[in-house]
Parts: C-alpha cells; sequence; structure tokens
C-alpha cells in the first residue's frame, strides 16, 4: 500500500515515519527547502524524541523518502494525507485554510487514478466539503472520496501517541474510503484501539472540542490556583483531590503560567469563530481564550513583583523557552511575553532551553543571552524564572544555583522545585498556587 504526505512539520513526518512503521510506502511531500535538504541529509527539521531512529529505519527500508515533486510524491497514492499548517489567520482569529486548499489544488492536478483526500490538518468544521469542491473543479473527471482524520498526537510524546492512541477519529462517507482508510489503520485495529468511523463534519468538530476542552481545563486549574494563593490552599492537593474523581480524571491539572503551543491558542480561537459564524456561540471557549491570555500576559508582573516592584537594571535568568518540555517548539510559548516584558521593563536576560535556543532566536527581543546551561543562566542573576519544566532543571542542585546567582529570588511558574528545599538554602520562592495557609 502507497500513501502521500503533503507537509513533513510535526504532525506529517512523525505520522509518515509510523505509518511507514506499520509497512506502509510514504512519500513525504515538503515545501520549504531548507528541510527538505536536512532530511535528505538525515538530519530531523524539528525535535522530537525517537523520531531521527524511527525515520532512519524506515528510510533505510526503502518505505518512507521525502521529495519536493508533488506529482511525483503522489503519483499511485491510495490516500494523500494533507498536513500543512492552519495557523490563525491574521486579523479575525479563524484558521487559515490557504495552505490545505493550495495543497488539495495541487494534488487534484496531480493525482493519477482514485484517490483518498484525508486532512490530517486541524480543520474547522465545513473544510471538508470545500476540499471537494476544490477537487471537483480542478479535475472533473476525477474519482476521489475526502475524509477527516484529525490527529491527536502531543509533542514530546507523539511516537507513542501515534502508535498507542486513544482513539482514532476518522470521518467519510463511502465504503471505499473506510476501506483504504482500515486497511491504513491495520496494526492499530489489531491491538484494539478504538476507532471511530464519523460523518466529516463531526470528525472535524471532534477535533476543536478535545483541543478547547484540555484548554478549557489548564485555565479552570490556573483559575483555581489564583483562589488557593488568596485563601491559603495548596492547588497541587486540589488538583489531586478533583482529579481522583474518575468523572474528572489528573491530566492537564498542572498549573503554569497558562496554556501556549502551536494548537490550544489558534484552536480554541478558531472555535471560538466557527460556534460564533454558525449562531452557537461557545462562551466557555471565549472566556477560556480571555482568560489564558491575560494570564500569559500578566506572567510577567509576578516577577517583577518578586523582584521588589522593580526590574530596571536587574539580570533576569529564564529557564525553559518553549511552551513545554521534550519539544523545540517556541509557538505561542509563554516565554515569549514574559521575556519581551521583562527587557521592556528593562532587565536584561540570559537565558537556557535544551531544545528551543534556534527557534526561539527569531522570535526574542535581540540583546537575549543565550547560555550554554541552566548554571550558566543563573549566573550573576538577581532573579531566576523557571518557564518551562525539562526535566534537567529538576535535577539542579538548590545550592549549587542559589551559588551561582547574584540574587536570591526564584520564581518557579512550573512548580518543578520543593520550596523547603528552596527556602533552605537561602532562596526568596514563588510558586504557583501554593497560599500560606491561616
Ligand atoms: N504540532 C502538533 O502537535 C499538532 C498536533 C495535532 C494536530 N496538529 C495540526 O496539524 C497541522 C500541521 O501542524 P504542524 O505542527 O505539523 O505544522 P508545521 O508547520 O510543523 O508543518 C507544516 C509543514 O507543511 C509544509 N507545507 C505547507 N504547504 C505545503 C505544500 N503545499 N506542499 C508541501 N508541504 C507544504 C510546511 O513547509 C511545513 O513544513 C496543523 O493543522 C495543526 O493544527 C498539530
Amino acid at each position: 500500500m502507497r500513501i502521500a504526505m503533503i507537509g513533513g512539520g510535526y504532525v506529517g513526518l512523525v505520522s509518515a515515519a509510523c505509518f511507514a512503521e506499520f509497512g506502509i510506502e510514504v512519500s513525504v511531500v515538503e515545501a520549504d527547502r531548507a528541510k527538505l535538504a536536512s532530511l535528505h541529509a538525515g538530519r530531523m527539521p524539528i525535535y522530537e524524541p525517537g523520531l531521527d531512529r524511527l525515520v532512519a529505519s524506515n528510510v533505510a527500508a526503502g518505505r518512507l523518502s521525502f521529495g519536493g515533486d508533488l506529482a511525483a510524491g503522489v503519483t499511485g497514492a491510495e490516500a494523500v494525507f494533507i498536513a500543512v499548517g492552519t495557523p490563525t489567520r491574521r486579523g479575525d482569529g479563524h484558521a487559515d485554510l490557504s495552505y490545505v486548499f493550495a495543497a488539495v489544488e495541487q494534488v487534484a492536478r496531480a493525482i493519477d487514478g482514485y484517490t483518498v483526500f484525508v486532512t490530517k490538518s486541524t480543520v474547522p468544521v465545513g473544510t471538508g466539503r470545500r476540499v471537494a469542491e476544490i477537487v471537483r473543479q480542478v479535475r472533473p473527471d476525477l474519482a476521489f472520496d475526502v475524509a477527516s482524520n484529525p490527529e491527536f498526537l502531543r509533542e514530546g510524546n507523539a511516537i507513542e501517541d501515534f502508535m498507542k492512541p486513544d482513539r482514532v477519529v476518522i470521518g467519510c462517507e463511502t465504503a471505499q474510503a473506510q476501506e483504504v482508510l482500515r486497511r491504513l489503520y491495520g496494526p492499530l485495529f489489531l491491538n484494539q484501539t478504538p476507532i471511530l468511523f464519523t460523518g466529516i463534519e463531526t470528525a472535524e468538530l471532534t477535533k476543536y472540542a478535545a483541543n478547547a476542552f484540555l484548554a478549557m481545563k489548564v485555565t479552570f486549574i490556573n483559575e483555581i490556583a489564583d483562589l488557593c494563593e488568596r485563601v491559603g490552599a495548596d492547588v497541587h492537593d486540589v488538583a489531586r483531590g478533583i482529579g481522583l474523581d474518575a468523572r474528572i480524571g489528573p491530566r492537564f491539572l498542572q498549573p503554569g503560567p497558562g496554556y501556549g503551543g502551536s494548537c490550544f491558542p489558534k484552536d480554541t480561537l478558531a472555535l471560538v469563530r466557527v460556534a460564533q459564524d454558525a449562531g452557537a456561540p461557545s462562551r466557555l471557549v471565549e472566556t477560556t481564550v480571555a482568560v489564558n491570555e491575560a494570564r500569559k500576559a500578566g506572567m510577567a508582573a509576578r516577577v517583577i513583583a518578586a523582584c521588589g516592584g522593580s526590574v530596571r537594571g536587574k539580570v533576569i535568568g529564564v529557564l525553559g523557552l518553549t511552551f513545554k518540555p521534550e519539544t523545540d517548539d517556541m509557538r505561542d510559548s509563554a516565554s515569549l511575553p514574559v521575556i519581551a516584558r521583562l527587557m521592556g521593563d528593562g532587565a536584561s536576560v540570559r537565558a537556557f532551553d535544551p531544545q528551543g535556543m534556534e527557534q526561539a532566536r527569531p522570535l526574542l527581543p535581540g540583546g537575549v543571552v543565550y547560555c550554554r546551561d541552566a548554571l550558566d543562566a543563573a549566573q550573576g542573576a538577581d532573579a531566576l524564572v523557571v518557564v518551562t519544566e525539562w526535566n534537567q532543571f529538576r535535577a539542579l542542585s538548590p545550592a549549587g544555583l542559589r551559588a551561582a546567582m547574584r540574587g536570591k529570588v526564584l520564581v518557579d511558574l512550573r512548580n518543578i522545585y520543593d520550596p523547603m528545599a528552596m527556602t533552605q538554602v537561602g532562596f526568596a520562592y514563588h510558586s504557583i498556587g501554593r497560599g500560606a495557609p491561616g
């Protein structure tokens, strides 16, 4: 069986490598020449644990290939997956579908027989219908089907998530399309992964509903964390106390600086617009978006307050830049507004991230000092801020950190440290959602 993957980014590359691992012949079409050159040289254009080995072994086995020539890539493909970006459209919050539609048009022109156009990109309800219209316009002669197969993988755990998903959602309308996708996901059928066949609109909406729900859960615990600080409660105990309730569940109840990344911010915003346009506005999601924005913007104020009300002339060490650990993805990371505000208020910033510094450079103000490691970032700092909870930061010696610094302020936006251990070595330690009892 042969398929094509249009777009070799986080989702396209991981999905392609995993399908190849299932034994399918996959050709990835990537428009970005730099990414393509790096793939041809055996270097991964993104950081995702285990991806380099999975790609190398499937390339060596002849099942996975990369190219820039779309016509060659899609020849003979029983299914063509669209895995291009759907960023927020400038100005109105809708998903920008121009990459999706451009890819569909290119594929429609190039394809030589029946194929299933599968959108793996996160797309608003109604996109599948528009994809079908485009294909019909461009190639009235072509036999094809359209399917929606949203992707639920998490960066940092993407291979495991693809290979052992909680579920696979497939929206399609014909027996032929269903049969093609059933064969593709054959190994998952064998290990009894729940596979939901739905209508196309349902599959499209399921992805947005899942992301909006998780974003809401994160935002909820962040608000509870603020309340804990005011009333002398501990948000971790509250999270455990509610998370042990099987109806709620423990995941996505970690307080932090507000959600970021390549999905939640843009997908919540897109759902808000879709719901408004459909005349069924989602006030919960609208509020989630607003609360999260305010939270991210407000994180620098916490640092400034911890520094006594001003950071002018101060050196701030920042540990972690990416929106979460185990990725190099900087899209909508909380570090961006935090660092911009601190520097705008006259601080100088020394930053370290194990994987994200290259991606961070074009997004952060010039003048950020990029450091060798965490201790280097702490060197001579008046205050240290933990923005991303990389495991290597958890293992740092409190005394070593304290000794490297000039000041003693530690603002832990991820609660990775034991407050007692930090205060014992002399830190003025500030975490999230832990109020002083009494
Ligand atoms: N990143 C995630 O964790 C994640 C998870 C689930 C779903 N998604 C969704 O998957 C989609 C892709 O996300 P991503 O993070 O992989 O984006 P990305 O920006 O990393 O990758 C998209 C790739 O598509 C390429 N591309 C664009 N147009 C092309 C064309 N016509 N032909 C060939 N290549 C083309 C780009 O050069 C880019 O490399 C988005 O809709 C996103 O919302 C992402």
